[in-house]
C-alpha cells in the first residue's frame, strides 16, 4: 500500500499526518513513523523536529530517533520526575519501536513505500 501527499504540504522543519503516519521533513530529508506516541498515545504528526532531527512529541516532549523509531529522551515535565519512567519507555521502544516507512519524492509529491 502506498500513500501520497504533495511535497509542498511538508516544508522543511514540519510534520504532518499521512494516514496512520507522521511524515516530517528535516533539512529536505523526509521520514515517516507511526503517529501514536508510545507514552500516552499523542498524535506525533502534531509534533516538532529538534535541531538534531529527532521527532518531538507535542504532549510531553519525548524525542524519537526517526531512523530507528526508538525514544531517545523520555517524557518531560512532571513525568521526568518519576524515577525510571523515561528509561522504561526508552527500553520499551527498543523492543517495540515506532513503525517506519520509506518516503520517496518525485519533486512534487511524497510517497510512503
Ligand atoms: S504522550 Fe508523548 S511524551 Fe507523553
Amino acid at each position: 500500500m502506498s500513500d501520497s501527499v504533495p511535497a509542498a504540504s511538508v516544508p522543511p522543519g514540519t510534520v504532518t499526518a499521512v494516514g496512520d503516519y507522521a511524515v516530517g521533513n528535516h533539512d529536505e530529508s523526509y521520514f515517516a513513523v507511526s503517529k501514536r506516541c508510545r507514552h500516552l498515545g499523542a498524535d506525533l504528526s502534531g509534533g516538532s523536529i529538534s535541531p538534531d532531527g529527532c521527532l518531538v512529541c507535542p504532549w510531553h516532549r519525548a524525542e524519537y530517533d526517526v531512523a530507528s523509531g526508538r525514544m531517545t529522551r523520555g517524557p518531560q515535565g512532571i513525568f521526568a520526575k518519576v524515577p525510571g519512567l523515561g528509561t522504561l519507555f526508552m527500553t520499551l521502544t527498543r523492543v517495540v519501536p515506532l513503525r517506519r516507512r520509506r518516503v520517496t519524492s518525485d519533486g512534487t509529491s511524497l510517497t510512503l513505500e
